[in-house]
């Protein structure tokens, strides 16, 4: 049996995956956006163990979740699935003056890593669109280019990656992993997406808790449970240390050695 955390559980792949977790014996922290999604995440899953609330789209916030889930104890695996996506028509700036695909899907997924008490495997949630994304650092606020929803998100999943091999690099006790789920009808892939969503959770399910050996390894990137594909410059250590050390100014916390 593992503790797994998974963030943006109380719905869509967050919330399939805990399912998944959950029936097959383990215990699962959930985690909601605020106290009305909790109740939802409570209502819709009601074998997990606990639920934690808050906002990732604000840095105290993100540090709530932290805080809350350190709390409950250490956790073997924690899934980072929240995410928002790619159909933003405007650049929307959070409280932070952080665009705010950015502040969700690549500055959480960091403080969360660095502030969580260290667990055995971590895996984050990228997409196919990754490939797409912008391999350098030179506007990741968008203030210079103008907006297209399509690349910042495509940028904020080609930054899931480095994160996910920046830290497989600097923490060798852990495994941590990056995937791509597929294309799949949630709120985010909306009605026509194509691919199987049966299959969309479990590869993150199996990276977290199975100890077969293809899914007992670091820095790697799949998809349904097969390496897949990645952008090559996700490897570039320069670009992984520049990732982490923007993240940490931005949080004013550094990763953990
Ligand atoms: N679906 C696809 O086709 C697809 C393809 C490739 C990659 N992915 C990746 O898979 C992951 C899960 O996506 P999904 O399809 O399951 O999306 P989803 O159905 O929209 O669910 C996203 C989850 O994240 C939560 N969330 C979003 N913003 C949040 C915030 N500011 N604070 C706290 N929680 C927040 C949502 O909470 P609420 O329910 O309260 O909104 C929900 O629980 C994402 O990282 C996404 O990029 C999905």
């Amino acid at each position: 049996m593992s503790r797994v955390f998974i963030t943006g559980s109380s719905d869509g792949l967050g919330l399939m995956a805990a399912q998944l977790l959950v029936e097959d014996g383990h215990q699962v922290t959930l985690h909601a956006r605020n106290a009305a999604r909790a109740a939802d995440a409570r209502r819709a899953l009601a074998g997990a163990k606990d639920v934690v609330v808050g906002d990732l789209s604000s840095i105290s916030e993100m540090r709530r979740v932290a805080e809350q889930v350190n709390a409950l104890g250490r956790h073997d695996a924690v899934i980072h699935n929240a995410g928002v996506g790619y159909r933003e028509r405007h650049r929307t700036e959070t409280a932070d003056g952080l665009e705010h695909i950015f502040a969700i899907n690549v500055l959480a997924p960091y403080l969360l890593t660095a502030l969580i008490a260290r667990p055995d495997r971590l895996v984050y949630l990228s997409s196919g669109m990754h490939t797409g994304g912008t391999a350098d650092l030179d506007d990741p606020q968008w203030i210079k280019r103008r907006w297209n929803g399509s690349q910042a998100y495509s940028d904020s999943k080609f930054y899931d990656v480095v994160l996910a091999f920046a830290v497989a690099r600097r923490w060798p006790n852990v495994l941590s992993n990056a995937l791509e789920p597929g294309w799949v009808r949630t709120k985010m892939g909306g009605t026509s997406a194509p691919d199987d969503l049966s299959l969309a959770p479990v590869t993150q399910v199996w990276l977290a808790v199975s100890d077969d050996a293809a899914a007992e390894v670091t820095g790697q990137y799949f998809y349904h449970q097969k390496p897949r594909r990645v952008h090559p410059a996700t490897h570039d250590v320069k670009l992984q240390n520049e990732l982490l050390a923007y993240c940490a100014k931005l949080t004013s916390v550094p990763l953990p050695a």
